[in-house]
């Protein structure tokens, strides 16, 4: 689906030429499916008003092609330490390489969304800003980079783009405008399941033994009036809540304790551990902290913030903090999302989730990842959660269900492999199913080895390889298991098997795919070229499918 040129307008009829409509390429450059949601909201506004929009994946943008667009608009998600999302990387590399086409002509304009709690914030919607610019293409609206509660600036963004887009009315060019925000928002209240719902917690159980430095949660989750129509491969986003130990110490250090309104806020509405540049700025501006502000002009925020939240700063900038301080200083909390562990096909109305607790210590203190601590700790049975579907059409089981499948998912990562075992067992799926599982250590970190082993009896796993890191001297990983089963590997893709894989994106998901070129290279006796180009097929025959965080 590469982007064909513009044109295509009829040909006018002398006594009532047909209305131009502008033709509007929207590219989207999506991991978690963010950018690709807010590319058809622009194409849907767009669309009302007088647009021919045309959203592209990058996944599947013809780079060359672009030359011949009029209007581009790209919205471009950043993952990890500044990088692509994995499915834009190829058209990603071509666009920024030494074979792109000039862009002389065209009109664009670039969102980019991201995340403060890294380093490179928006990298990506910043580097396609400056590239475009570069090859000849002319800006129609400033670039906005967007943290994670982007909702209400990407839909001002989209609308006062359209409006720069929109050519001056003349004769034969009366379209009728209508840039009411209202019209994103109309489509916001027809899609219900982007509402928040209330479950239930009916199951809470370790699944790592006492013995294990991992604490790995199983919940299951119960909705009342029935589970929302999820796939194996989606998401559950959780909405979670602030550890309120770690409330009240904020609370104390700015004396603001009695503020029980405060309290509620800092518990379950704001991001009270991520720092970014942005907060110190905020944090400096408001209180006026001569201290904090130096930080800001000498450049040295980036390297202070690293490791530390906000009760870091509160503390080591000692000011006078009010509620309000505290309120703009910080962002809204956001939800986290977790790849379903289970198959409506076995669970009914149920949703299972396996979340690990995040722990870790840095600058003397004792850290706590927000969501899957308040899961871990806080989360009881019986407990009631906020939680909202995050569907991920780009992870999915083959649509036919005697292709074979492999999976790779060490630790958590295994998640959305048990929703696919758990589906294809319910549909009795003759296609074979091959898991690569790794973790610490094979006694206290085996996640669901029972239901693996019941699956191995009833055949809906075929195999399964293990990788226990730290059961030996040296390191073994899933990437390991793959390289010693490389020829079997290479025989299931050549029949046709599609490959998954899930956790890790910063190590595990490169060092697997590295893997695969290898296992081809070995196998095949490919160049190391041909071997990348033979994955490369995979992933545009989307056959090699990544969910990874
Ligand atoms: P480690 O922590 O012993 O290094 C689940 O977290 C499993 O993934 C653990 O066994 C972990 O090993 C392993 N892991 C860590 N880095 C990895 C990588 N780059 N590739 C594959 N597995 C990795």
């Amino acid at each position: 689906a590469g982007l064909d040129a513009a044109g295509g307008q009829p040909a006018a009829v002398p006594a009532a030429p047909p209305k131009a409509a502008e033709p509007l390429t929207i590219l989207f450059a999506s991991e978690s499916g963010n950018s690709e949601k807010l590319a058809g909201d622009l194409a849907k506004l767009a669309r009302k008003n007088g647009f021919k929009p045309k959203v592209v994946d990058f996944f599947d943008l013809d780079v060359a092609s672009l030359a011949k667009e009029k209007h581009v608009v790209a919205i471009a998600a950043t993952w990890g330490e500044g990088e692509p999302p994995a499915r834009a990387t190829r058209a990603y590399g071509e666009l920024m390489g030494e074979g792109a086409p000039r862009l002389d002509g065209i009109d664009f304009a670039v969102l980019s969304l991201g995340d403060t709690s890294y380093a490179e914030f928006c990298a990506i919607g910043k580097a396609l800003d400056a590239r475009f610019e570069a090859l000849g293409a002319k800006r129609a609206y400033e670039r906005a980079d967007l943290d994670l509660d982007f909702d209400k600036p990407a839909a001002e963004w989209i609308k006062n783009t359209l409006k720069a887009l929109t050519p001056p009315p003349s004769a034969d060019n009366v379209v009728a405008v209508d840039f009411a925000a209202r019209a994103v928002e109309d489509d916001e209240e027809a899609e219900p399941s982007r509402e928040p719902k209330v479950v239930e917690v009916v199951d809470h159980v370790n699944l790592n033994s006492s013995r294990s430095d991992k604490e790995t949660i199983h919940l299951a989750l119960e909705f009342e009036d029935g589970a929302p129509a999820y796939e194996p491969g989606d998401s559950l986003e959780i909405y979670p809540e602030n550890d309120p130990a770690l409330v009240d110490e904020i609370l104390a250090a700015t004396g603001l304790s009695g503020d029980a309104a405060l309290r509620q806020a800092l518990l379950s509405e704001r991001d009270i551990t991520t720092l970014s540049a942005t907060t110190v700025e905020r944090f400096a501006k408001a209180t006026g902290h001569a201290e904090a502000q130096k930080l800001i002009d000498s450049g040295e925020a980036k390297a202070w913030i690293e490791g530390r939240h906000l009760i870091d700063l509160i503390q080591s900038f000692p000011a006078t903090v009010t509620a309000d301080h505290l309120t703009t200083i910080t962002r809204p909390l956001p939800p986290r999302a977790y790849s379903i562990a289970s198959s409506r096909k076995e669970v009914g109305d149920e949703v299972h989730l396996v979340i690990a607790a995040v722990r870790y210590e840095t600058h003397g203190r004792a850290r706590a990842g927000v969501a899957s601590t308040h899961v871990a700790d806080r989360v009881k049975n019986g407990a009631k959660l906020r939680v909202k579907l995050k569907p991920n059409r780009h992870f999915r089981l083959p649509q036919d269900p005697s292709t074979d499948i492999i999976m790779v998912g060490p630790g958590t990562g295994v998640a959305p492999f048990r929703a696919f075992v758990q589906e294809r067992r319910a549909v009795e799926a003759p296609g074979r199913s091959w898991l690569f599982f790794g973790d610490r250590h094979f006694t206290h970190d085996f996640l669901y080895q029972l239901e693996w082993q019941e699956a191995l009896e009833d055949g809906s796993l075929t195999k399964i390889d293990v990788a226990f890191s730290r059961d030996q001297p040296e390191k073994v990983y899933v990437q390991d298991r793959i390289a010693q089963h490389a020829r079997e590997l290479v025989e299931w893709l050549d029949g046709g098997a599609s490959f998954y894989v899930c956790g890790d994106a910063n190590r595990m998901a490169k060092d697997v795919r590295n893997a695969v070129v290898r296992a081809y290279a070995t196998v095949k006796s490919l160049t190391d070229a041909d071997a990348e180009a033979a994955v490369a097929a995979l992933e545009r025959a989307h056959r090699y499918q990544q969910d990874v965080y």
